[in-house]
């Protein structure tokens, strides 16, 4: 099959069109004929091998152990593992092809992609394959930091970077679940932001809204841009903070641990701080969330917009074109 193929840890540039071998699904796996796959930071971070950490976390360490980028698609099932029960050769499905939480290429830059049926949910007849790949993992991300429980029905949430992928599903999912939402992003993205409900938005180009007088019950924080200390003051006293972590493609963060000292820190501080408490250090449910996520999907509840979609082989463009922050909405990888 052809396929994106990385040799080793470093520049887009190199990423290469080839031919490889079909994938084989393990028994609690399935072989997915590919028709779009989606790209995200994650996927950047793999193929740069920046933090250096991720290569200690599964990835490989002198190259990558899977040769082929991507974790998210959405197509249909050509074949299914012996101990697979929920889907059979036909099914439309989307898919994150990692198993739980994995920081390493995934396979889903290729014609074929294998997933884990945990991680595999049927696709909504409704949204298209497109849409569907750009689901999976900023999906999960979101849906698993923002629970219902943590969104009371009228509070105030603001989400940082509510225009990324993250962003934009979090804004939705705290509008379906009744809060008040400011969104907060670069002024070319506001439009985006307005149109998935958000209720107002600040540009952050001119607005810091750590500043502004202003307090929210929940700040929903994707570009984790401001302390701490900082964001304090825009939480209520019973407010409570949730970081997600994105460091900019290697301009923010440290080169060999990324956001991970900041995570720790924030999560040791979490024992005195009631407004960091509340996220899961358990492995995220994702039959559960898929299903949410699909559900929501159907309804129309949760919506993806497209910038750009781009073939197979011109992946390395797509890349280039994710980092260069231009993207107003998923950039997609159709596959013939
Ligand atoms: N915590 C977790 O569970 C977890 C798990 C896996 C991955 N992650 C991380 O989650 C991140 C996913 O991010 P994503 O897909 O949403 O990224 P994205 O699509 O790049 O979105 C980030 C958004 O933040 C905006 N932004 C940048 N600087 C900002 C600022 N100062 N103030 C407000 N907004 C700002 C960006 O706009 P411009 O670019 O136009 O400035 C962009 O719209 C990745 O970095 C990944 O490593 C977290």
């Amino acid at each position: 099959m052809k396929a994106i193929v990385q040799d080793h840890y470093g520049s887009i540039n190199d990423l290469r069109f080839a031919e490889v071998p079909r994938p084989k699904p393990a028994d609690d796996a399935v072989l997915i004929k590919v028709r779009a796959a989606s790209l995200h930071p994650d996927v950047w971070h793999v193929v740069t091998g920046r933090p250096a950490v991720l290569r200690l976390m599964g990835a490989g360490v002198a190259r990558p152990k899977h040769q082929v980028p991507g974790t998210d698609v959405a197509g249909v099932v050509a074949a299914v593992g012996r101990a697979v029960l929920r889907f059979q050769p036909g099914d439309e499905v989307l898919a994150e092809t990692v198993r739980g939480v994995q920081w390493r290429n995934g396979g889903a830059f290729a014609e074929f992609a294998t997933a884990p049926e945990d991680g595999v949910a049927l696709k909504p007849t409704s949204v298209t394959f497109e849409e569907a790949a750009a689901v999976p993992t900023a999906g999960l991300i979101a849906l698993n930091n923002l629970p219902l429980r943590r969104v009371p029905r009228g509070s105030r949430v603001l989400v940082n970077g509510a225009a990324g992928g993250v962003g934009a599903f979090a804004v939705q999912l705290a509008k379906v679940y009744g809060a008040e939402v400011t969104a907060v992003d670069h002024p070319r993205k506001l439009d985006l932001v307005r149109s998935l409900g958000a209720d107002r938005t600040l540009d952050y180009t001119r607005d810091d809204f750590t500043r502004g007088g202003e307090q929210w019950d929940l700040i929903f924080d994707v570009p984790g841009n401001h302390s701490f200390r900082e964001i304090r003051r825009a939480l209520n006293p019973h407010g409570g903070y949730v970081l997600i972590g994105h460091d900019a493609f290697g301009a923010a963060g440290h080169s060999w641990l990324g956001s991970i000292p900041r995570m720790l820190g924030l999560m040791a501080r979490s024992a005195v701080t009631p407004a960091l408490r509340g996220g899961s250090l358990a492995p995220p449910d994702k039959p559960r969330l898929l299903s949410t996520l699909t559900q929501l999907m159907d309804t129309g509840q949760l919506r993806v917009v497209l910038d750009r979609t781009f073939p197979l082989a011109q992946t390395p463009a797509a890349l280039r074109y994710l980092t260069s922050g231009r993207a107003v909405g998923r950039v997609v990888i159709v596959v013939d």
